[in-house]
């Protein structure tokens, strides 16, 4: 694998990778790789001939008093893994090499994807999202990016931007890679407890037992969401949202035969996690 830590030497790298006609597929994260990652990374793998992974922690889409600084910078490992991954260039850049100067030209996703669901709980959030990804891929200009669906409103919002804006990538989306116990792989499983990560797991149970009354032909939707937020907070939970919603836009069912999701967002202590299912 192929390290850079500027643009211009993984530019360079992939000048000759398209002169030989290969098609080049990107997998941005933020580090702190886990078998989610991986996955995304060997899905990769199979729909292109080079690999390109990122790792950039990017402060746009934090919030203050959100974990930028405490996030988890784990180089050494996460190079181990992408390797054995056979992911073919790392690009991995210190903050000035990306931000040089503040950014001040943005990518503003519009409200109705943007502020709603994680929007809501983090403003801003998806504006720092879009602006990083969209200047990868001017940086990277891959023919395929994937993007895993544990991040629905972000897969949402950027598979959205690259239609709008007809960027020539194509946005391939992964499944949720989940724990033994159901628990959706996260860097920011490690800030749990031993004690919160067997409580954890509720989350995801919680989501499927809405989504088996909705199956089931519940369409009480309302009541299915507020049962299900008051079942986590008696279990010590700080529910911020569980939400039906239908997969297309993320926005409430207007009719019973939509393609239906349900999404979730809690703190545990003081970790925040998210989920969802399709339904
Ligand atoms: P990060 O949280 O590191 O995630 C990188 C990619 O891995 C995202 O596409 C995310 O949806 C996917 N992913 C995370 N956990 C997963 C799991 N359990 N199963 C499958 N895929 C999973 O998402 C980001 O970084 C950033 O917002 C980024 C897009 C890199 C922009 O900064």
């Amino acid at each position: 694998m192929q390290m850079h830590d500027t643009i211009e030497s993984l530019r360079r790298a992939l000048q000759s990778v398209r002169q030989c006609g290969q098609r080049i597929v990107f997998v941005p994260t933020m580090g702190n790789l886990h078998d989610g990652h991986i996955a995304l990374m060997r899905q990769a793998r199979a729909h292109g001939d080079c690999v390109v992974a990122s790792i950039f922690v990017n402060r746009l889409q934090f919030r203050p008093g959100e974990d930028f600084d405490k996030y988890p910078r784990t180089l050494a490992a996460d190079c181990e893994k992408l390797v054995a991954a056979n992911v073919d260039h790392l690009f991995a850049p210190p903050e000035h090499e990306l931000y040089p100067t503040p950014q001040r030209y943005v990518v503003e996703p519009p409200p109705e994807h943007a502020d709603i669901l994680e929007g809501a709980f983090r403003p801003g959030h998806f504006r720092g999202v879009a602006t990083v990804v969209m200047k990868l891929f001017h940086i990277v200009e891959p023919h395929a990016a994937l993007f895993g669906k544990k991040d629905y409103q972000q897969y949402l919002v950027l598979s959205t931007m690259v239609r709008e804006f007809a960027l020539p990538i194509e946005i391939i989306p992964g499944e949720t890679v989940r724990a033994q116990d159901g628990l959706a792989l996260s860097s920011r499983n490690g800030y749990l407890s031993p004690e919160e990560r067997r409580e954890a797991p509720r989350l995801y149970r919680t989501l499927l037992a809405v989504a088996e009354a909705v199956r089931t032909g519940d369409h009480r939707y309302a009541h299915l969401e507020s049962e299900a937020m008051a079942q986590l907070s008696a279990h010590g939970w700080q529910p911020d949202y569980i939400a039906i919603r239908r997969r297309s836009d993320l926005h409430p069912p207007s009719k019973t035969d939509e393609p239906l999701i349900v999404l979730g967002a809690a703190r545990l202590g003081t970790t925040r996690l998210i989920d969802n299912l399709e339904i």
